[in-house]
């Protein structure tokens, strides 16, 4: 379903600033309804992957495509959730959920009821009425996923979503999105800085190299579904945590702003 063919990426330079290689020669292809999870160090380019999907901006060499078709710019078979919920703060709850159906022209009783059905789905009954500022950051990010879902998208970009959220918070998070997305099966493309999360949430774990980034590792999460929470407690998930781990750790080990970071510290003066 997405076709991600040596796709390369550099952001050009000029004016005083260096052009900058973020992808190279990235290779995935994701079957429609499945979950694939993204892991890599700091700046391999996982966003600027999830924005080229998106159509917000396109690969300097190579080819994305969804469906057979090149990717244009963006569309509504595309929801992105970003890592901090952005919601438009003079709407209230029901307001932002409904956004994506009144750009849509939907409006009258179905759009009623649509965002009556994902305020419930999201349990957020009691604060349809309340702005974005009053929500904390789980409710926020609920909205955020309500409002991508509610359109209907054959594809969920997720960059981070649970990223700035605490630990039970971003559990409880993790299973209502498995919910969802076990309930109306979309594409997912999601990133994540999490190992466990990764393996826990994906069909598949994709690590990338340091920037510029590629795939070091596409590995088949071995798991059947629904899965337990304490799963992650199993000799044979800490196998496969392993193994992601092992791949994962020296690409964090030559992600360049350690590096920098390294010779800075070797510069300094006792
Ligand atoms: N719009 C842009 N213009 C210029 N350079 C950019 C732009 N967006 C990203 N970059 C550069 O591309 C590289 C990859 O950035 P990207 O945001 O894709 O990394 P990332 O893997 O998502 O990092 P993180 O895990 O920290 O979110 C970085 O070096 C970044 O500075
Ligand atoms: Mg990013």
């Amino acid at each position: 379903m997405i076709a991600i063919h040596d796709v390369h990426m550099v952001y050009p330079g000029g004016r005083g600033r260096h052009a900058v290689p973020a992808l190279r020669g990235v290779d995935l292809d994701v079957a429609e309804g499945e979950f694939v999870s993204v892991v890599g160090p700091s700046g391999c380019g996982k966003s600027t992957l999830l924005h080229l999907v998106a159509g917000f901006e396109f690969p300097s060499k190579g080819s994305i495509e969804i469906n057979g078709q090149r990717v244009a710019g963006p569309g509504a078979d595309r929801a992105v959730v970003f890592q901090q919920a952005a919601l438009y703060p003079w709407l209230n709850v029901r307001e932002n959920i409904g956004f994506g159906l009144r750009i849509h022209g939907m409006r009258g009783a179905e759009y009623e009821r649509r965002v009556r059905d994902y305020i419930g789905i999201m349990g957020l009954d009691a604060f349809s009425r309340h702005a974005p500022y009053e929500l904390s950051g789980g409710m926020r990010q609920r909205v955020a996923i309500a409002r991508a879902l509610i359109t209907q998208p054959e594809t969920m970009l997720m960059d981070e979503p649970f990223g700035a959220l605490d630990a039970q918070t971003r559990n409880e998070m993790q299973r209502f999105l498995l919910r969802l997305w076990r309930t109306l099966r979309p594409t997912v493309l999601f990133v994540t800085h999490d190992v466990e999360e990764a393996i826990l949430l994906g069909d598949r774990v994709v690590v990338m190299t340091a920037r510029p980034g590629s795939v070091a590792l596409d590995l088949a999460v071995p798991f059947q579904r629904p899965r337990e929470w304490d799963l992650v407690l199993s000799p044979e998930f800490v196998e496969v945590k392993r193994q992601v781990l092992g791949v994962l750790r020296p690409q964090l080990e030559t992600a360049e702003h350690l590096e920098e970071f390294i010779a800075g510290l070797e510069g300094t003066p006792e």
